[in-house]
């Protein structure tokens, strides 16, 4: 399956994507995870992505779509692909579909995780990582069974909090996705052979994985069905 999940800053996007990477065995992709390991690197692009990212703006639309376009065609993507923070213009989207084209490899179904903006703050401002293996916490939402200890892989120590997780940045990540990032959600509804599913984002992470889950396997169920009639089509 090819999915992409879209959703606001702090909407649960990169604590879903991990659980349903695991139980669909499908890759990974954060985009916002790829540029902020470039920014940490120091290199002079790096050193550009900050001046974006830093203020909540999204990043030029030709240096993420080279960058992911990159980390799409590496062959490891064949048997499945998450896609989490890209695309997040209607410029990405166009690019994504037009590679996905050429590997005739099209999108199955895009996630969308619904919460109301009043929630983006405390969600971002509070959340933590470990910096070991990039699992997500939250200070009061989800914090990990022993203090200080990731559940994940048994870090201790400190966790980390991001650059942008700030109320004035989290407030301009807002206003960047109302503005470019939500109109992909009607640039992709009404296709044919894609699925668009909601979700509340704002029940606990449990629900919201279950939810989705169940939907992402009828979708799988689908699948299989109209590639069995394609492949022995009835006479
Ligand atoms: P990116 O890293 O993609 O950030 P984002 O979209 O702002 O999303 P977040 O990571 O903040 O939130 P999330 O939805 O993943 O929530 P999470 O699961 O962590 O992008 C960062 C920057 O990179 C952008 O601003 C831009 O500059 C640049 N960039 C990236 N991609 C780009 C692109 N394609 N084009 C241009 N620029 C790009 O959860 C948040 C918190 O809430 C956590 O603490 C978690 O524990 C908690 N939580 C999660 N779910 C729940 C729940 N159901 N109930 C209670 N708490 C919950």
């Amino acid at each position: 399956m090819r999915v992409v999940l879209l959703g606001a800053p702090g909407a649960g996007k990169g604590t879903q994507a991990k659980r349903l990477a695991e139980k669909f065995g499908m890759v990974h992709l954060s985009s916002g995870d790829i540029l902020r390991a470039e920014k940490a690197g120091g290199s002079e692009l790096g050193k550009q992505l900050a001046q974006y990212m830093d203020a909540g703006d999204l990043v030029p639309d030709d240096v993420v779509v080279g960058v992911m376009a990159k980390a799409v065609s590496d062959p490891k993507v064949a048997g499945g692909l998450l896609l989490d923070g890209f695309p997040r213009t209607v410029p990405q989207a166009e690019a994504l579909d037009e590679q996905l084209k050429q590997s005739a490899a099209p999108l199955d179904v895009v996630v969308v995780i619904e919460v109301p903006e009043a929630v983006v703050i405390e969600r971002t401002c509070g959340r933590r990582s470990c910096p070991n293996c990039g699992a997500i916490y939250h200070v009061t939402f989800l914090k990990p069974r022993t203090p200080g200890v990731c559940d994940s892989c048994g870090y201790r120590g400190e966790f980390d909090q991001r650059a942008d997780d700030r109320p004035d940045v989290a407030r301009q990540r807002l206003a960047a996705y109302n503005e470019l990032t939500a109109p992909l959600i009607v640039y992709y509804d009404g296709r044919e052979a894609l699925k668009v599913l909601r979700f509340d984002g704002g029940k606990t992470p449990d629900e919201v994985t279950a939810d989705i889950v169940a939907d992402l396997q009828e979708c799988q169920t689908d699948g299989t069905e109209r590639t069995r009639r394609l492949v022995w089509p009835s006479s």
